[in-house]
């Protein structure tokens, strides 16, 4: 029985992975992959490393967006994966939630600036501030 594991952006990349295992073993990967060229190429050449123990496999260490969206894959595919924020909304003062952050660091905004321009997030209050250096820590350590 094949384990599914699966990310998307509306209107940019998406990424779905059916893995047949024996055990901790890979034995088969299907991979559906939609999003820009870089990123098709990546894929392709992330799916060829699927074989054998999974928690063998290698995290990509780069942060382009194909590297933070295989990263992702990989920790979870590995049963490492962890949502640094445990509540939905992150701002409150902005009414942003803690996904738009999250996806505004694996789309380039790599500073807390970033993220500020970008979403809105940490532009009132500033409360929410440690958790903007979590969601930053979390894809970019
Ligand atoms: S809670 Fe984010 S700026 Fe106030």
């Amino acid at each position: 029985m094949a384990t599914t594991f699966s990310w998307q952006h509306p209107g940019r990349e998406s990424l779905k992975l059916e893995l047949e295992m024996n055990g901790d073993s890979i034995t088969d990967v299907k991979m559906k992959a939609r999003g820009c060229l870089s990123f098709l190429l990546f894929s392709q050449k992330m799916k060829a490393s699927l074989k054998g123990p999974a928690q063998n496999l290698d995290l990509p260490h780069g942060h382009s967006h194909s590297e933070l969206i295989w990263k992702e894959m990989i920790q979870r595919i590995q049963n490492q994966w962890k949502d640094p924020i445990n509540h939905k909304e992150l701002c409150h003062c902005r009414q942003v939630d803690a996904d738009v952050v999250d996806r505004a660091v694996v789309y380039g905004a790599h500073t807390v600036e970033d993220i500020r321009k970008r979403t809105s997030a940490n532009t009132g209050c500033a409360t929410c501030l440690p958790d903007v250096q979590k969601v930053l820590k979390n894809r970019l350590a």
